[in-house]
């Protein structure tokens, strides 16, 4: 298969090219490298860097291409709180550049990164589907905005559009950045042997679901026909996030230096993926168990969160 991934330098995207590669497809990139890696992009596969929102670029990129998997994105909630016409410009404009250079191009295919924050705020678990999607920040609202035109893209034209909605992932070349996930700040405490903080008890519950997962179900997702829709993609279990930081001692051998804080405005409480419709269309089937996940990923994460972190 012909592919093409936006944002593959990137966190998730890099783990997906290297998925493609191992298994014989065609990868090409398009990143600006604005949060990516250049050396996330292995020799032989041909990085166009460029903006998603210029779409020439876009559409010379796709050109030939069967299937664009498209995770270029400006991410996070307080990243688009801080920058909201950032945010739409390349979330939402992005996306439609990306969803005609498809059109435009032949693929038959797009398979969409979106989130679970398009959710806004939880009001049931396990979340389906079909969870009211009413988001509380741009971020949330872009990724829905964007969610929306490739469904309406599908209906229009011979195109299958598959929007798989992260909960949270972690995993190999997830790096520590300001607007950053829990998991690689928690590693780079713990690595740096300064305090963590935990917000609230502790006792609140996060469904992680490891890169590795995500990156099988963008494949997967490619090599089902016929199928257009948006699924909830988590590994279907949660954690507390006590748990977490005991499991991520265990497997580091190292002791965090815990601190508590008062619970953060707008955080849930509980998350937790019903994974049930992916499973059943897309033959999802999350198989990285929370342990040794966490094992692989402190392991890298001494080695590429500086010389202090490898020195221990
Ligand atoms: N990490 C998560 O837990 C999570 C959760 C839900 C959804 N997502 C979605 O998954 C996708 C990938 O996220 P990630 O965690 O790998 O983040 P990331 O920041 O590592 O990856 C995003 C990539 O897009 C590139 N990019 C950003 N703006 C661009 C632009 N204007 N033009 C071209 N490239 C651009 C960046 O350089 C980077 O390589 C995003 O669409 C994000 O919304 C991630």
């Amino acid at each position: 298969m012909r592919t093409l991934v936006t944002g593959g330098a990137g966190f998730i995207g890099s783990n997906l090219v290297a998925l493609l590669r191992e298994e014989g497809h065609d990868v090409r990139v398009l990143d600006d490298l604005s949060s990516g890696w250049r050396e996330n992009v292995p020799d032989g596969v041909h990085l166009v860097e460029a903006d998603v929102c210029d779409a020439d670029a876009v559409n010379e990129a796709a050109r030939g291409v069967e299937t664009i998997f498209h995770l270029a994105a400006s991410v996070g909630n307080a990243r688009s709180i801080e920058h909201p016409i950032h945010d739409a410009r390349v979330n939402v404009l992005g996306t439609l550049n990306v969803l005609e250079a498809a059109r435009r191009g032949g693929a038959r295919r797009v398979v969409y990164s979106s989130s679970a924050g398009i959710f806004g705020e939880l009001r049931t678990l396990p979340i389906r589907e079909d969870h009211p999607a009413e988001p509380d920040t741009p971020y949330g609202a872009s990724k829905l905005a964007a969610e929306k035109q490739c469904l309406a893209y599908a209906k229009l034209y011979p195109l299958d559009a598959i929007c798989l909605r992260y909960f949270n992932v972690y995993g190999l070349n997830q790096r520590y950045d300001a607007y950053g996930n829990v998991i690689p700040i928690f590693a780079r405490h713990i690595l740096e042997g300064t305090p963590l903080t935990i917000f609230s008890d502790g006792e609140q519950t996060r469904d992680f679901v490891n890169v590795r997962d995500v990156a099988r179900a963008n494949l997967q997702a490619a090599l089902t026909d016929g199928v257009s829709g948006a699924f909830n993609l988590g590994s279907g279990t949660r954690i507390t996030i006590n748990r977490l930081v005991e499991v991520m001692q265990e497997v580091s051998g190292i002791r965090a230096q815990v601190r508590y804080g008062s619970a953060r405005a707008g955080d849930v409480r509980d998350s937790l993926a019903d994974v049930r419709a992916a499973r059943e269309k897309l033959g999802y089937e999350p198989g990285v168990r929370m342990e040794e996940g966490l094992a692989e990923y402190m392991a890298w994460a001494r080695g590429a969160m500086g010389p202090a972190a490898a020195a221990r």
